[in-house]
């Protein structure tokens, strides 16, 4: 007789209110099979996850583990199972350090018996050889991790997942936060764990890295299966195609020129630490890209920018005049927006609906000023609707929106405020296909009316299809300036693993 799988789901049902997330899901995994799991923003792949995780009761449906049906129903039991999970959202405790974070519940103890003492020596050295020998992570394990960055937190989600020893692992969107030489090394990690006979199913937006690393491709359009493939018979396009049910539309929208006169000019802007000596000018309508590694300063330089880490020296010239950056009361009354790439910690208000989350950073800008319930219905529903935000309408609770469709949320907020300068990081993060093409349009619209625009990311392509001109920041300097229309993506790469042999500032206007 033929073994049972691995892993066996069947006729998985689940619904929230009115929403229908999942009708009926059947998944199967073997031993050593990457499946590859996709679909857009609130398709239904963290709640069938987080299902087959313990973190949600399923309301259909049964789960096989070695052919014995076992009952998921919290966190605890689908550990016990052999199943770990690396959330979407982080779930780190902030205070404790990577070692008490990586065995947070299964605390490795002096002796085999409940109460004996801890063994910190042996848990730090464990989360040491996961972190920094396996997935070749320089993380820090003598500090609480709200201290690390967030690339380093998703790190240590990961190690913890591994340290378990599941057979199954679940990994949602890993590598969102991550830079390409951190992606690198985890994809090295699923190949790894693949060749042991672990299975894991990988959940991403990064449809190109999904078809090099999965075996198998599943795919779910409104909380159905509508495609479940072998990689060899599927190319991005039949994944699109499957997602949308329909072909995309071109990705970046036609680059329009920016006008002549200068809108932000930076001089000799420096940080310490951080970055030093930046100096660049941007014209009104201009899309300029920031790209560079982790630490190169590329994120400092927006927080300055914004006055939410001030720099210490330089000027900053607005419409001609010197203007001062304090602090992010000074930005938002010059008209920057600001969208940080942790919308978790840094931007979202949980509790809240939709429709006061898009409208809070206008009544930041007009002070203490109460928005009228049916006029933040109205622009949020505007909003909404052209983003494709999947939620029951602006009163829904923003918590309960899938992790993309909170990230078009945010967006949505800035570019209410008709800003002078729009300050981006990672703006699509998280956000699948279509939408990216629908925030990459509202990008340009808003440069087409004249607002300047600096986008930091991690995604070469993005910059090169969207922006105007590309910097390349290396160890707090910029490197080097890039025309988008004609550079490639290695080129940028390039640029941002080397060291400069010439200092290139940008000067002049438009240089
Ligand atoms: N806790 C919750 N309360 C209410 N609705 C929820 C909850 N979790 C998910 N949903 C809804 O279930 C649907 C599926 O969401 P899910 O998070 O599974 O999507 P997803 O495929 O992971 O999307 P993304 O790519 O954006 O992460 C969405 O309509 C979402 O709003
Ligand atoms: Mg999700």
């Amino acid at each position: 007789m033929s073994q049972p799988p691995l892993l066996e789901m069947k006729g998985i049902g689940k619904r929230f209110g009115n929403t229908v997330a999942l009708h009926g899901i059947d998944l199967v995994l073997n031993a050593g099979e990457v499946l590859g799991l996709v679909g857009e923003n609130g398709a239904g792949k963290s709640s069938l996850m987080k299902i087959l995780a313990g973190a949600y009761s399923r309301d259909a449906g049964t789960i096989t583990v070695r052919g014995a049906t076992i009952d998921l129903d919290n966190p605890k039991a689908g550990a016990d199972a052999g199943i770990a999970i690396i959330y979407q959202e982080l779930s780190l405790f902030p205070d404790f350090d990577a070692a008490q974070n990586i065995f947070a519940g299964r605390e490795l103890r002096n002796r085999d018996f409940a109460l004996a003492p801890l063994d910190h020596g042996r848990m730090r050295s464990e989360a040491r050889r996961i972190l920094h020998d396996e997935l070749g992570a320089d993380v820090r394990i003598d500090c609480p991790v709200h201290e690390l960055s967030l690339s380093d937190r998703q790190m240590v989600e990961i190690a913890k997942a591994l340290s378990s020893n599941a057979d199954i692992i679940i990994m949602d969107e890993p590598t969102e936060a991550l830079e390409e030489v951190e992606r690198k090394k985890l994809i090295a990690t699923i190949k790894r764990l693949q060749a042991s006979g672990k299975a894991i199913i990988y959940v991403s937006h990064r449809i190109k890295e999904l078809l090099g690393i999965c075996s198998r491709v599943m795919v779910l359009r409104d909380g159905r299966t509508v495609a479940d493939l072998p990689v060899a018979d599927l190319d991005v396009d039949k994944v699109v195609n499957a997602m949308i049910g329909g072909a995309l539309a071109k990705q970046f929208p036609p680059r329009v020129p920016a006008r002549s006169d200068p809108s932000l000019e930076v001089r000799g802007l420096s940080k310490k630490g951080s970055f030093d000596d930046v100096s660049f000018a941007l014209s009104k309508g201009e899309i300029l890209g920031i790209a560079g590694l982790e630490g190169s300063g590329k994120s400092a330089l927006l927080r300055a920018l914004f006055g939410q880490r001030p720099s210490d020296s330089g000027a900053i010239r607005v419409d001609g005049s010197d203007i001062r950056i304090a602090n992010t009361t000074d930005a938002i009354r010059q008209r920057f927006a600001f969208l940080p790439a942790e919308r978790k910690v840094e931007g979202i208000f949980t509790q809240h609906s939709v429709g006061w989350n898009v409208s809070i950073a206008n009544l930041g800008a007009l002070g203490k000023v109460t928005l009228l319930p049916s006029r933040e219905k109205d622009v949020a529903g505007g909003y909404i609707a052209r983003l494709g935000i999947k939620c029951d309408g602006p009163h829904a609770d923003i918590e309960s929106l899938s992790g993309g469709n909170q990230q078009k949320v945010m967006l949505a907020r800035w570019l209410l405020t008709e800003p002078r300068l729009l300050l981006l990081e990672e703006p699509t993060r998280g956000v699948d296909v279509r939408a990216k093409s629908e925030v990459y349009a509202l990008i340009q619209a808003a440069a087409k009316d004249g607002c300047s625009v600096i986008i930091v990311s991690a995604d070469n392509a993005e910059l090169l299809g969207l922006c105007h001109r590309v910097a390349v920041m290396f160890e707090g300097a910029i490197a080097t300036v890039l025309d988008a229309a004609t550079s490639k993506e290695e080129t940028l790469a390039l640029h941002s693993v080397r060291p400069p042999e010439a200092r290139h500032p940008m000067g002049g206007l438009n240089g």
